[in-house]
């Protein structure tokens, strides 16, 4: 498969106008949107203009006449879309670890007598950590689930099962749960479904309402591009508008923070799970990184997230198969988010003698360099001559050079 294909493929793709909504450096092939995204291009004028004119000039005014106050449940209703959600049961404001602690100690809250919290052991950190915290909080035993060795979710399911809570997209092997069947089974257990989408919000065709899932978080800086450290987003389902329990019931989640009541009574939806002061900075920025997906529809970003993988999986085999290379993603589309991943001893020194090269994925521990195809920016030639950049890698030996091979902090 050559380059001409590639070409054809961007000629041909209908969303090929969007790159030009963000700032990329020339000849950079970005392949690490789903740990940051790039910038969008209103971001820096949106940000610039809240300093110098909102907090700047205007001041404390600025909580009234620039709407300051309601922008975390404005940003939620403009990003709900984006993942199947109605506008008043998205808000935007903590990091997802402490979108995740919220909603965990909700869940167990709406099943008293459950004594179980579900998950997977090949969750990304902070969600095993928050859910063991959560059960040593309130008294709960973890069930761990592998997906791997007992594929029918309703096996580890029964009557004491509070919440099962899963990654959606697995962040380093790129499987994806299906979301309406395993909200489901979990459902028919009696239970409460939460999902993190942060490896799949703004690149998938997530449907929260649709699945009937009751809880979600994801992160605003992967692909939707809000920048690094952006805040999180949490979900609430219409049917728990009313009667979610949150447990840090600051003042910014009370149905009436001016009337500074003694006692806390929540506000409804989504914005009961707000808790304090939101950075506002990075809410604007996240607001304005929104607007790279204005009149887009996700069916189309999906569309183009599997079409930028085939392709990749294909010039994989093609190109690296020959030196030991092989890739690591289910070939299923139903199963497949948005990233793959290289399985190879040397995965560390690859990574870094790739972003030498101008091609930026990254590592994850033991051996694998990832990447991810953020749809609304990358071009089908950018994986082609990834690939091709690859094979001068693997075959100048540069992977095994100290230079790169040396580790640093970040990986
Ligand atoms: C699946 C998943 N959940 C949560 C997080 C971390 O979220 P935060 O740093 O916003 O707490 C990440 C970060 O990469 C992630 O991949």
């Amino acid at each position: 498969m050559d380059r001409t294909h590639a070409e054809d493929l961007d000629r041909s793709d209908p969303l090929r106008h969007l790159r030009d909504r963000f700032e990329l450096p020339d000849g950079l092939i970005y392949l690490d949107g789903n740990s940051l995204g790039a910038l969008p291009r209103g971001v820096r004028s949106r940000v610039h203009a809240m300093i110098d004119d909102e907090w700047g000039r205007d001041l404390v005014a600025s909580w009234n006449t620039h709407g300051w106050w309601d922008l975390p449940a404005a940003v939620g209703a403009t990003l709900a879309p984006l993942v199947g959600a109605g506008p008043a049961s998205v808000s935007v404001g903590d990091s997802t670890s402490v979108q995740l602690f919220k909603l965990l100690v909700a869940a167990a809250r709406l099943r008293p007598g459950r004594r179980t919290i579900v998950t997977e052991p090949g969750n990304f950190p902070t969600d095993s950590y928050i859910v063991s915290s959560v059960a040593r909080t309130l008294g709960l035993t973890v069930r761990w689930w592998s997906a791997e060795e007992t594929p029918d979710i309703r096996d580890v399911l029964d009557d004491d099962v509070a919440v099962v809570s899963l990654c959606h997209v697995d962040y380093r092997l790129g499987r994806m749960h299906d979301g309406a069947g395993v909200t489901a089974a979990v459902h028919d257990a009696g239970a409460l479904m939460l999902w993190d989408v942060c490896h799949s919000a703004g690149a998938v065709d997530v449907d929260l309402d649709g699945w009937d899932t009751d809880l979600a978080v994801g992160c605003g800086y992967k692909y939707l591009n809000g920048g690094p450290g952006a805040p999180a987003f949490a979900y609430v389902h219409p049917r728990w508008h009313d009667t979610l329990d949150q447990p840090i019931a600051g003042w910014h989640g009370h149905a009436d923070p001016f009337a500074l009541e003694r006692d806390y009574r929540p506000a409804t939806a989504a914005l009961r799970v707000q808790a304090g002061s939101v950075s506002l900075l990075g809410v604007g920025a996240l607001s304005a990184a929104l607007e790279a997906f204005d009149g887009v529809a996700m069916a189309d970003v999906r569309a183009k997230s599997l079409a930028l993988t085939d392709l990749f999986l294909t010039l994989v085999e093609e190109r690296l198969a020959a030196h030991g290379v092989a890739a690591e993603a289910p070939r299923e589309h139903a199963r497949r988010g948005s990233q793959v991943c290289l399985r190879l001893p040397e995965a560390y020194g690859f990574v870094q003698a790739l972003i030498r090269r101008q091609v930026v994925g990254d590592f994850r521990e033991p051996d694998l360099a990832r990447f991810g195809f953020a749809p609304l920016y990358t071009r089908f030639v950018n994986v082609h001559d990834a690939v091709e950049r690859m094979v001068t890698v693997l075959e100048s030996g540069e992977h095994e050079r100290p230079e790169n091979t040396a580790r640093a902090a970040v990986t």
